[in-house]
């Protein structure tokens, strides 16, 4: 499959089977993290990789109760890390760039677990004060996305897309 068939088949997966996903899949999903591009290289963001069933289920807590998140196998919580990237663009580093090189990292793991029949969402509905509690995670770590992780258990059609001349106006 090209990248743009990957680009238009993946859906958010609100349904995942019990089945593991193996450790060479997940060691692809940290690659596709890790290679995507940031503000001056600073690669401003940190993930946590939860498998661990009682958190997967407090973070569905404080995802009201979005129980799709202890269905998945794995919960990958993607962070933006607002002091590395502040050091070298202050203001916008924290409030943009930071956001922006974590954004970038999922969508990347999005696409390569879609491409090895894995399926996933991106879950931004949570009460980051709770994420932060549960994972003890520092202040300078701002949580972005829950993204549950597993085999899907349903097949969903496409939604639809704005046409391409209402999202982008050429200028020739
Ligand atoms: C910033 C953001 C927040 C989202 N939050 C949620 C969420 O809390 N729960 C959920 O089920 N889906 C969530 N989604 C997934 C969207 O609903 C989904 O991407 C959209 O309906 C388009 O469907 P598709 O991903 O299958 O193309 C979110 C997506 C984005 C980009």
């Amino acid at each position: 499959m090209g990248i743009l068939d990957i680009i238009k088949k993946r859906r958010s997966i609100r349904k995942y089977l019990s089945k593991e996903i193996p450790l060479e899949l997940i060691l692809k999903l940290k690659e596709a993290l890790i290679w995507a591009p940031s503000a001056g290289n600073l690669q401003s963001r940190k993930f946590y990789f939860v498998t661990n069933g009682e958190i997967r289920f407090d973070l569905a807590k404080a995802a009201f109760d979005q129980q799709f998140l202890v269905e998945a196998p794995l919960v990958v919580v993607a962070c933006a890390d607002l002091e590395a990237s502040s050091v070298k663009y202050s203001g916008k580093g924290k409030e943009l760039y930071a956001i922006v090189d974590t954004s970038l990292s999922v969508q990347n793991m999005m696409l390569v677990a879609y491409e090895a029949g894995l399926g996933t969402c991106w879950v931004g509905g949570f009460e980051e004060y709770k994420v932060k509690e549960i994972l003890d995670l520092p202040d300078k770590l701002r949580p972005i996305a829950l993204v549950p992780v597993g085999y899907p258990a349903e097949k969903i059609d496409p939604p639809t897309r704005v046409k391409i001349h209402d999202a982008i106006k050429d200028i020739p």
